[in-house]
């Protein structure tokens, strides 16, 4: 159950007929209408934009009263407290938690990208597992959503990975709710309910794996280009705004296709280009390294560029074994 001063019928604006159509859409609280924005609401409820931007604007007034956002200036020391006040989650691997400062953040979406069996999906199962741990250990003893385009949740590797790391996998599984996205329009459906799952179960860890991928194989050649690039940003921004509104960490993968069989764009780049690159808070390229794989920072607004190797095992992600362990700067 949603907070009582969270609900819709909480601001004074919302009559019992446009509640009807917010709810409706899945809009059932004053955070889901921060989250959604002016322009999806106005949709919703079949209002000028003007009108959509007042309601969203009361809800954040109402968000901010409560503590719940933060006021729209603020002095840098108090961004700077908050920062700190940051949690995160441990990837399973010191060292790549290393290159991400320690561990991966929330209020902030992260971006792992690389080619196939790179290890994008190992480091979404693992870390589905260690959010559940206690804080010494890396975690926040907290739940996770997986969001799962491509099919690949395997609850069996989470089995594995939970009990390698010292957690009852049958508790484990219990504390991962798993939403299958057919198609890019349930994915940004069940996206935006995501809010309602994280408030019920104080869910500290978002995953979608993959992203993009069914706007890649949805919007193929360059006349659908630009309506793919929109419907991505528009998604990938429902995303961020989660992740900051509920203080929760939003871990995106994105595959990179090696073949040259793209059909607009640099095939070394990952997919989605600007779009997922300039909403995601940090992004990670994976390569692979004979067993071992190499994680790069890149364009990190506060990391410098560097590599580590990480390995993909039994226990999900983790320190390469000794011998091969070099760190690379
Ligand atoms: N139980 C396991 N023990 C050790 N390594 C494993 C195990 N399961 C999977 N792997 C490794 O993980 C690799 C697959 O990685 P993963 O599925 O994360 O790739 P991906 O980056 O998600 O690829 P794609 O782009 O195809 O989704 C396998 O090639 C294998 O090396
Ligand atoms: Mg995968």
């Amino acid at each position: 159950m949603v907070a009582e001063e969270l609900e819709l019928h909480s601001l004074d604006d919302v009559g019992p007929a446009t509640r009807q159509k917010l709810t409706e859409a899945g809009i059932l609280t004053i955070l889901d209408l921060v989250v959604r924005g002016p322009s999806e609401i106005s949709d919703v409820v079949g209002v000028d934009i003007n009108r959509a931007a007042e309601l969203c604007n009361k809800a954040r007034t109402k968000l901010v009263e409560m503590e719940r956002l933060d006021r729209d200036f603020v002095p840098a020391s108090e961004i700077y407290t908050k920062r700190m006040a940051i949690d995160r989650i441990s990837t399973g691997s010191t060292n790549l938690d290393e290159l991400l400062g320690g561990g991966v953040e929330t209020q902030a979406v992260t971006e792992f990208y690389g080619e196939f069996g790179s290890g994008k999906t190992q480091i979404c199962h693992t870390m589905c597992v260690t959010v559940q741990l206690g804080k010494e250990a890396g975690g926040l003893e907290s739940s996770a959503i997986y969001l799962d385009t491509e099919n690949t949740f395997r609850p069996e590797r989470i089995y594995s990975i939970a009990e390698s790391r010292g957690l009852d996998p049958h508790k484990a599984l219990q504390r991962i709710t798993v939403a299958k996205a057919y198609n890019s329009a349930h994915q940004e459906i069940i996206t935006g309910e995501l809010g309602n799952v994280v408030e019920k179960e104080k869910t500290k860890l978002i995953i979608i794996d993959s992203a993009v991928a069914h706007y890649r194989a949805e919007f193929l050649g360059r006349a659908t280009l630009s309506e793919r690039q929109q419907r991505l940003n528009k998604f990938m921004h429902l995303i961020l705004r989660t992740a900051e509104t509920y203080n929760t960490a939003v871990v995106v993968t994105n595959q990179i296709q090696s073949a040259p069989d793209v059909l607009f764009g640099d095939p070394s780049k990952p997919t989605g280009g600007n779009v997922v690159a300039h909403t995601s808070t940090y992004r990670i390229s994976l390569r692979k390294a004979g067993k071992n794989r190499i994680a790069r920072m890149v364009d990190s607004p506060c990391h410098a560029e560097r590599e580590m190797v990480f390995m993909l095992g039994q226990r999900g992600i983790d320190n390469p074994s000794e011998e091969t362990a070099t760190k690379r700067e």
